[in-house]
């Protein structure tokens, strides 16, 4: 059967480490009404740009949202502190599966990663619309896989501004490139040397490795399953996992922001990194072969609770998702692919 979504009344404290005593609250309001998601066609097709080449107007118009988000009450579920949290509550162990009670929901690590990712980026970019009344809004993606895309993007790191989280590493400041295969320890290879190495990685994790959907999506995890037995999909292993470490502060006990579930997601770089995760899925898709989405239906069904522009608290499935065009009406702006013409 597919994963059900939580109870949000049986929700506990999240984990830091997995299995971990240390404790973060995590739960968000409870709400009774659940609505179920529809496709709103009504709004305007949304694209969403590369980060490091947005308009001046962009960046004005996203730093206001951005800006409004973070003032909302700590309560209310729009609020930056809440929409992390959802992170935190799906990813940290705070929901216990529904009739599986020992074993917690867990959104990493197996299929669940990109659709669950998907959606949270859908209701986190309306509600950034709907706060300065602007209903094209769309967020903006870190193109970590291209040349001109692997510094940190320059809005992010002006401290003052909404977009910026001071829990960064402080090494690794634009203009130093990504390491996508980043595992805790700077290797100081020239410049050359990295774009090659990254492109390389891209290569594989998209088209060499990525040949059907269990390696690209990852391991079946259904309801009752213990998370722990899963494998995670080529992407969502490397590069995903490893630009979390990256960019997250080491002078931080748990690498904060980015370093860790819990914190990731109150660092607004966070939701350009998913852009580009989410960007990767629909270009694979193009790619050719077996490279399709899944129709496991234990796939297609499983549903998660997600809190809407109108603070409404919504339950979407992961088919609602895959045609982003058309359920969601957002695409993304078109850029090179160089790691396409490669091969290592
Ligand atoms: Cu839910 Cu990038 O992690």
């Amino acid at each position: 059967d597919p994963i059900a979504p939580p109870d949000l009344s049986t929700c506990k404290p999240a984990e830091i480490t997995p299995g971990g005593s240390e404790t973060v609250p995590c739960c968000p309001p409870v709400m009774t009404k659940i609505k179920t998601f529809k496709p709103d066609l009504s709004i305007p097709l949304r694209t969403r740009p590369a980060a490091h080449q947005v308009t001046d107007e962009y960046l004005a118009k996203f730093k206001k949202a951005q800006a409004a988000m973070r003032a909302l009450p700590d309560d209310d579920p729009r609020s930056m502190v809440q929409q992390a949290k959802v992170h935190c509550a799906y990813c940290n162990g705070a929901y216990p599966q529904v009739g599986f009670t020992d074993n917690d929901i867990q959104v990493h690590f197996s299929w669940l990663f990109f659709p669950f990712h998907r959606m949270y980026l859908y209701f986190y970019e309306r509600i950034l619309g709907k706060l300065i009344d602007d209903p094209t809004f769309a967020l903006p993606y870190w193109n970590w896989d291209s040349p001109v895309g692997f510094p940190i993007p320059d809005i992010y790191t002006d401290p003052s501004s909404p977009l910026y989280d001071k829990y960064r590493n402080a090494d690794h400041q634009p203009p130093v490139l990504v390491d996508l295969s980043y595992g805790g320890t700077n290797d100081d290879v020239d410049e050359q040397t990295r774009i090659d190495e990254n492109l390389a990685i891209m290569y594989r994790q998209m088209v060499s490795g990525a040949k059907n959907p269990d390696l690209f999506f990852g391991h079946a995890y259904r309801a009752g399953d213990l998370n722990t037995q899963k494998y995670p999909g080529t992407i969502e292993n490397m590069p995903h996992n490893n630009i979390h470490i990256w960019v997250g502060d080491p002078t931080q006990t748990h690498h904060e922001d980015m370093g860790n579930f819990y914190s990731a997601g109150r660092d607004p770089l966070f939701y350009a990194h998913h852009c580009n995760v989410d960007r990767m899925w629909n270009i694979w898709k193009t790619l050719g072969g077996k490279r399709k989405d899944i129709t496991d239906t234990d796939w297609l069904d499983a549903e998660f609770l997600f809190y809407d522009e109108n603070a409404e608290l919504v339950n979407c499935k992961v088919r609602d998702s895959l045609e982003p065009e058309k359920q969601l009406r957002y695409n993304y702006e078109p850029a090179p692919l160089p790691w396409l013409f490669t091969k290592p």
